[in-house]
């Protein structure tokens, strides 16, 4: 006969998809019953509508299955607004320290951040960030995306995000997709209306995102900017002063040249850079030959202006790479360039961190 503490120790390792927490340290789990080697439970969840019941189902059947039980009967209900309020304030306390500060600020959570800035628009800052942050994520790392791009949001599309993300309380659990939490403010919206907040609201807002979103365990955050030197990047350098810089450019002198503004205001907010990659380097033809569309040499003349260096250089990508979609396949070469890109950058953290 199965005993309580065995089906409890088995229940440990089933995780609420959405918090990555045991359901029972959730305390989800109540009413057991056991009758030989049948049990009978009950799971709380957070939000009566949970979109991920079938999943919680499935993984308590095969974990009380796996212990030797012959049937189980699993009925859902949900958490009573105390027993949500609590779980959020444990949730939020994780997300702040005392002063409200975001812990994932802190030095000692390892998070490292990655801002991908430019000077100019349409460079392909947000192209870079979704697919660094997917090429880190088959690397095994945990990563998240920040659409720092108040205003001109574009992650939700290009990683096609449908859903909106859970809220519990005022506390966001960002939407995984490829591997990656995302959080933008195009969740915020409706209608993909354009945002209309300015100034201190737009400050608040990054830390909101970084506060009220369950991000949970990350190795890296990367922030999408909006192009320029503006608003938002002088939040970020007051917020996130450890964050580093991946400035993107195309290869044409005049990008670059305007890219090298983005260069001097990481000098300004003392963001360190960590280097540029250079987007739309070439289209590679069918012969192998490169075809230097944009002209050649702006990653170049980018990095001995601002004294960095060229850490990539990503070709234009063929229609079939990506299945009209924005993240590349891991085997195309444009894909196969962010994975060097992705392997480079955790080199670099490495270096930088220890
Ligand atoms: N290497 C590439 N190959 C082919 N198309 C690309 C590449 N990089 C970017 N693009 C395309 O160029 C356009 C602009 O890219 P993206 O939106 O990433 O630029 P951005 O710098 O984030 O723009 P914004 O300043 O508006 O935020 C997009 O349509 C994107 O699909
Ligand atoms: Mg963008």
């Amino acid at each position: 006969m199965l005993t309580h503490e065995e089906i409890m120790k088995a229940l440990k390792h089933v995780e609420d998809p959405e918090l990555h927490k045991s359901i029972v340290d959730l305390n989800m789990v109540r009413n057991i019953e056991i009758d030989g080697a049948n049990v009978e439970l009950e799971v709380v969840l957070t939000i009566s509508g949970c979109p991920l019941k079938a999943r919680i189902k499935e993984d308590v059947e095969n974990s009380l299955k796996g212990i030797g039980a012959a049937e189980v009967s699993l009925t859902f209900g949900s958490m009573t607004p105390e027993e949500r309020a609590v779980l959020t304030k444990t949730l939020k306390q994780n997300a702040t320290t005392e002063t409200g500060m975001p812990s994932m600020l802190r030095p000692e959570s390892g998070v490292q951040f990655i801002a991908v800035t430019s000077g100019k628009g349409g460079v392909g800052k947000s192209t870079v960030t979704v697919n660094l942050a997917t090429a880190l994520a088959r690397m095994g790392k945990k990563v998240g995306i920040l659409d720092a791009d108040i205003y001109g949001f574009s992650i939700p599309a290009m990683m096609e995000v449908k859903q909106k993300p859970t809220m519990l309380d005022k506390t966001a659990i960002p939407v995984v997709s490829h591997g990656v939490k995302v959080m933008s403010m195009g969740f915020f919206t409706d209608n993909n209306n354009p945002v209309m907040w300015r100034g201190p609201m737009l400050n608040k807002w990054i830390q909101n995102f970084l506060a009220n979103t369950h991000w949970g365990d990350l190795d890296y955050l990367l922030l999408d900017l909006p192009p320029g030197t503006g608003d938002v990047a002088i939040d970020v350098a007051a917020m996130i002063p450890q964050a580093r810089e991946i400035i993107v450019t195309t290869p044409h002198n005049v990008a670059s040249y305007v890219a090298s503004r983005a260069g001097a205001m990481a000098k300004h907010t003392k963001h360190e850079v960590m280097g540029i990659v250079e987007n739309m380097s070439y289209y590679e033809e069918q012969d192998g030959s490169r075809n230097y569309l944009f002209g050649k040499g702006g990653g170049d003349m980018l990095a001995h202006r601002i004294g960095s260096e060229v850490i990539a250089r990503i070709p234009f990508a063929k229609r079939e790479e990506n299945n009209h979609s924005n993240v590349y396949d891991e085997d195309s070469l444009t894909g196969e360039m962010f994975t060097s890109l992705a392997q480079d950058v955790v080199h670099r953290g490495q270096i930088s961190y220890q």
